[in-house]
């Protein structure tokens, strides 16, 4: 038995949501240890579309328990809204089987409008950096109040004296800063008044959750850590500037929920057979053209929480490898191959050309990120369809060479195949919570 960390290696939206599922299923207990409500996914259960963005995925099934931890930025009216939605639906969701841990910063209405007016004026001038193309739900501006140590934390939120002790603080250096930007100040008091409001429809979920998984864990039970975006939006190892804000990769799942890394069994890297990415940042195998159209029409890439369609282009082996390192992937999911059916032949990028040497890993640079070529080699394609394969024998000869091959660039091995959305069409190689 072995507790299982899922991960994106890519830039997020690998499909992570059919096979979280799959495996929640088989949990306990499910933890997301960062990112926020810039996530998005869509779960279809006996034909009931869940739409998630928070809250962990076991939400949607009885019997488990789903913890926001302490690494994740928690919007309350984003989460009290979520939850309001899928008790419309039938979903029991209360301080039962939802724990929020009492440690998490939260994002408040300021944050939501300050990545707004951010990236909105990188538009005109890049005076103020460059545009990220970020989800605008102040997921950034939280997670720099967190490290700024000016946060207000869900352990707040017990206490008037702490709420508005926390808001003096925040709004000493927001309301300077909203100044410089022309903004409207923020009213102290109408602040508080709404954090006042929504606070007690929090607190009943607030726990030290470290402690719940520690109990968890003499208790033998099954824990999924359910990761968000991916490893080259990660702050450090990711595309930077043009990442997320927090730690993507799969170590941060014990600091954001609270537990040793020796609790982190497997790492199962979900990976799409091809590549996508939402918002600005370098891409070196991103197809401006007709097939990567045809990518993003028969693969549906528009985002989830954004509705912006997805950047494509041709898998990039070097790239997944190096998510493989950072993250310690055990085996990946692979997702969507069946968007690659039909195509004559396929391209992979096997390395990089860097101002005329051939290089084998992604370099951190920023320029020298955007100035890097692909190398590519290029395989058969397949006619045949390979939708909804439950088994080897269901794949053409060239579509499993295509996956050896990957096997063989990333130096990981395929643990999962998903050949369509639905749960059933997915061949297993390796049950990660049998490691
Ligand atoms: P932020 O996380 O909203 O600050 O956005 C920063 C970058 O991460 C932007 O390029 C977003 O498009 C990207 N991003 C954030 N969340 C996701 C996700 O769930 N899937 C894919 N990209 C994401």
């Amino acid at each position: 038995m072995a507790n299982v960390v899922v991960i994106g290696s890519q830039w997020g939206d690998e499909g992570k949501g059919k096979i979280v599922d799959w495996l929640s299923e088989r949990a306990d207990v499910v933890v997301r240890f960062q990112g926020g409500h810039n996530a998005g996914h869509t779960l279809v259960i006996d034909g009931t579309v869940y739409k998630l963005s928070l809250l962990p995925s076991g939400i949607v099934r009885g019997g488990k328990l789903s913890i926001i931890g302490n690494g994740v930025v928690v919007d309350p009216w984003a989460l009290i809204s979520e939850i309001d939605r899928l008790k419309e639906q039938g979903v029991n969701v209360s301080p039962d089987n939802l724990i929020i841990a009492e440690n998490c910063a939260l994002i408040l209405p300021l944050h939501g409008e300050l990545d707004g007016v951010r990236e909105d004026a990188a538009n005109v001038s890049t005076k103020g950096g460059p545009k990220i193309g970020t989800t605008r739900r102040g997921i950034g501006p939280a997670y720099e109040d967190k490290v700024a140590r000016r946060a207000l934390r869900a352990c707040d939120l017990f206490s008037d004296t702490a709420i508005e002790n926390r808001v003096d603080v925040l709004l000493s250096h927001h309301n300077p800063l909203r100044r410089g930007l022309g903004v409207a100040e923020i009213n102290r008091d109408d602040l508080i008044a709404r954090i006042k409001e929504i606070a007690p429809r929090i607190t009943p979920y607030v726990k030290a959750s470290w402690r719940v998984l520690d109990a968890a864990k003499h208790d033998r039970r099954r824990i999924l850590f359910e990761g968000a975006q991916g490893t080259m939006l990660d702050v450090d190892h990711g595309t930077y500037p043009f990442v997320t804000s927090s730690n993507t990769i799969s170590s941060q799942a014990a600091g954001g929920s609270g537990t040793g890394p020796g609790n982190l069994d497997y790492v199962l890297g979900i990976t799409k057979a091809y590549t996508t990415r939402v918002g600005e940042g370098p891409f070196p195998t991103e197809l401006n053209d007709e097939v990567g159209r045809g990518l993003g029409e028969r693969g549906h890439e528009f985002g989830t929480v954004t509705g912006r369609s997805r950047r494509c282009g041709w898998f990039d082996a070097v790239m997944v490898r190096q998510a493989t390192k950072i993250g310690g992937i055990d085996g990946i999911a692979l997702t969507k191959l069946d968007v690659l059916d039909g195509m004559e032949e396929l391209k992979v990028c096997i390395a990089y050309e860097l101002d005329g040497e051939r290089i084998d890993y992604f370099p951190a640079s920023t320029e020298a990120q955007a100035r890097v070529k692909p190398v590519y080699e290029t395989l058969e394609g397949w006619s045949e369809s390979t939708f909804g394969a439950r088994s080897w024998k269901d794949l053409p000869a060239t579509a499993i060479k295509y996956i050896r091959r990957i096997e063989e660039l990333i130096e990981t091995p395929v643990a999962m195949l998903s050949t369509s959305p639905e749960r059933e069409d997915t061949i297993l190689v390796h049950d990660p919570f049998e490691d």
